[in-house]
């Protein structure tokens, strides 16, 4: 195994930060190695805040689900999915763009996604750990104000860094699923019960399946977080198919 693959294999979440800053060098060597991914077009369709502020920070873990990680991490990046960018210098540079539309949507979540783990890989290779907040995609209004967010730009992924305290770096990675069930030759996999209990035993487990199953479903999928977050994501939908940008 090569140093790049082992360390893909090593990282980790991390959500317990030692007391420690993050210098302004490996801060912009980071931020760097995340605007050098593959990009649509090279049109880096993502604007990255960096959350600098004690008092966003704190708001953000409040918003983000009730996190209060979040106000301690050392480091807290929101990349933003944004094609308002190019729309607005073609605007200014005398074109005549078509209206904004969920192709852009995708396409730049896609972009500030690739961003992010551009950025999650280069703080591991640095001694630096990092978590995703998913929860960023909740509370649209909220996050929209926080980050003073204009229509069109749409948070995809937040990061949280630090260097992870000794007791981070010992827990133990979770498990992944067995590859034969992420993989599949050719089309999508028939997957029947069988299936579907071999691909879950990573997380599951085999006994009491059915009960653990059941809880798991309640505490993420069913869960206020994850309605909310359904909710927050279709508004954005929304604006993206509302007519022209206003
Ligand atoms: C899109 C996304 C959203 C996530 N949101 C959160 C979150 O809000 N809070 C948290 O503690 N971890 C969050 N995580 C981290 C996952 O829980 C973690 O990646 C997963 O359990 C696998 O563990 P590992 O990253 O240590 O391998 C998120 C990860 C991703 C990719």
């Amino acid at each position: 195994m090569n140093e790049t693959i082992k360390q893909l294999f090593e990282r980790k979440s991390v959500r317990v930060f030692e007391d420690k800053e993050i210098s302004p060098e490996d801060k912009e060597l980071i931020l760097r190695a995340a605007t050098e991914a593959p990009t649509a077009g090279n049109q880096q369709l993502y604007t990255i805040i960096d959350v600098t502020s004690a008092e966003k920070k704190a708001r953000l873990a409040e918003s983000c689900d009730h996190q209060p990680f979040i106000e301690k991490a050392k480091m807290v990046m929101i990349f933003c999915a944004d094609p308002l960018k190019w729309y607005k210098a073609f605007c200014d540079g005398g074109c005549e763009p078509r209206d904004i539309g969920l192709g852009d949507l995708f396409i730049s979540v896609s972009d500030a996604n690739i961003a992010a783990q551009n950025a999650v890989v280069a703080a591991h290779s640095l001694g630096i750990g990092s978590c995703y907040i998913g929860d960023i995609m909740e509370n649209r209004e909220v996050q929209k104000d926080i980050l003073e967010l204009p229509d069109y730009v749409f948070p995809a992924a937040m990061l949280v860094f630090g260097y992870p305290t000794e007791k981070q770096k010992e827990r133990e990675k979770p498990h992944r699923a067995d590859l034969k069930y992420i993989v599949s030759e050719n089309g999508y996999p028939e997957m029947d019960s069988e299936y579907l209990r071999g691909m879950l035993k990573y997380s599951m487990g085999e006994e009491n399946y059915p009960v653990k199953l059941k809880a798991f479903c309640e505490r993420k999928y069913n869960s206020d977080f994850s309605r909310e977050m359904t909710r927050s994501v279709s508004e954005y939908v929304k604006e993206y198919t509302k007519d022209g940008v206003e």
